[in-house]
């Protein structure tokens, strides 16, 4: 796909926000650990639930899709995941967490997703070998086998979302209590264990990134809204920033889980509201530039990185980012040179530096699905036209982000 951006002085009126990617991939992988349906609610419509929910019909579940509402079950998943879509995108990992909940062995090939720099799965391997699992490799295949010789107590290295999930997935049906530390509590994490807990398993968290799960023998099936997209709200809220005569109103979000974006988008002196279900954006003339510290979360999310960067060749002055969870996602760099943008990374401090640069449209290359989003706030920043090339990659996390950009007064066209 390709598209074209026109400049854009601001963005206007309300926009919904859909239901999260980063909680609905889990949650359908989820519905393998029971035999009984399950009925997840505001389900973004977007390209990779769709491969996800490809690959889980080529293992055996049967689901139905009626606007956001999905539901699903799976009466006997078969635990060999053939099909190549698996490499497609990285949410298919959650596959083995939840297969050897189920099935206690999984037969999968690797993960595939964004190329954000080196994203291995050795924590993932790590917990389920933890948690008693036996892991070999057959030709690009992980074999992994339940050997019954659990540890009680997981600790991860580094915070991960993914790791997280698997690791609740693959104990929540073991025997005994199963203590993981320094797990990620992501509001996506938290709205599995939700999930997982309305399905009847036992799982408890405290403020110390300590998760307990107690084992139970059989989960069942459930209703569950899966909360907003953090990422797809930030994501606007930052392209209302970018420009200069925004005034934008998202809805329903809940603005706690956004304090950080909050903050730091106010600090830029773009005006930020907060109401009830919904934050509205008041942009300035006369944004300012920043230092920001990318972390896990509370910290500033790094699915929004790129978009930042963006946004910071409009202010007035030298910004920082340092992005310490995937410090190899800068893809964006060289496509918003294309655009006369002054942004370099400075590799030994391993720091983005984004300095005030007037931009010009031309033809650059998306390439993944953050950068996607990054390059068309550019494009709507950058004098005359800019074309984005394999803007395709924008639809494997944003619901019909044309139509909806279109809908608050951003110039752009599919061609
Ligand atoms: N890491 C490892 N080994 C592992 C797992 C992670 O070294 O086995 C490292 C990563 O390289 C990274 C850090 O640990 O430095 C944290 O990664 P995490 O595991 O939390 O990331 P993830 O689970 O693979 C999810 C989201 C990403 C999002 C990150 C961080 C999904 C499907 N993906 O990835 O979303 O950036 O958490 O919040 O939930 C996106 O939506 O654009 C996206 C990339």
């Amino acid at each position: 796909m390709i598209v074209k951006v026109s400049k854009t002085t601001g963005v206007h009126g309300e926009l919904a926000i859909s239901g999260s990617k980063n909680a609905s991939l889990p949650a359908l992988c989820a519905s393998l650990l029971t035999k009984e349906w399950l009925t997840l609610e505001n389900v973004p419509l977007i390209d990779d639930i769709y491969k996800m929910l490809a690959i889980l019909k080529s293992i055996g579940c049967e689901y139905t899709v009626e606007n956001h509402t999905v539901q699903i079950r799976s009466p006997n998943p078969n635990h060999k995941v053939l099909t190549e879509v698996v490499g497609d995108i990285r949410a298919s990992y959650y596959l083995m967490g939840a297969l050897l909940s189920r099935k206690k062995k999984v037969l999968i090939g690797y993960p595939g997703g964004c190329n954000l720099g080196k994203r291995p799965i050795d924590f993932h391997l790590k917990a389920f070998h933890d948690l008693g699992y036996r892991i070999t490799e057959e030709e690009k295949f992980l074999h992994i086998v339940y050997n019954g010789t659990k540890k009680h107590r997981l600790r991860f290295v580094k915070e991960t979302v993914g790791g997280t999930i698997n690791a609740l997935f693959a104990s929540c049906r073991l025997e005994g209590v199963t203590v993981i530390e320094n797990a990620s509590l992501e509001p996506e994490v938290i709205d599995i264990i939700e999930l997982l807990n309305k399905m009847g398993a036992k799982i408890e968290k405290n403020d110390n990134h300590v998760i307990t799960v107690t084992g139970v023998k059989k989960l069942k099936g459930t209703m569950h809204k899966v909360i907003f997209d953090r990422m797809e709200a930030g994501s606007y809220m930052l392209l209302a920033s970018s420009l200069p005569n925004s005034n934008l109103t998202i809805y329903p979000v809940d603005a706690s889980l956004l304090r950080t974006v909050i903050s730091v988008i106010r600090s830029t002196k773009t005006k930020v509201k907060i109401m009830n279900d919904s934050i509205n954006i008041v942009s300035t003339e006369n944004l300012q530039p920043l230092n920001v510290l990318i972390g896990p979360y509370p910290f500033f999310p790094t699915d929004l990185q790129q978009i930042l960067s963006a946004m910071l060749l409009r202010a007035q002055g030298k910004s920082v980012i340092e992005d310490t969870v995937f410090p190899g996602r800068i893809s964006h760099i060289n496509e918003l040179k294309k655009l006369g943008g002054n942004i370099y990374l400075d590799e030994p401090q391993n720091k983005i530096v984004i300095n005030k640069s007037d931009l010009i449209g031309a033809r650059v290359k998306a390439h993944d699905l953050r950068c996607t989003f990054g390059l068309i706030v550019a494009g709507g920043m950058a004098n005359n036209s800019t074309i984005v090339e394999n803007a395709e990659n924008v639809l494997r996390g944003y619901e019909n982000p044309i139509l909806k950009l279109k809908s608050i007064g951003f110039l752009i066209d599919e061609i």
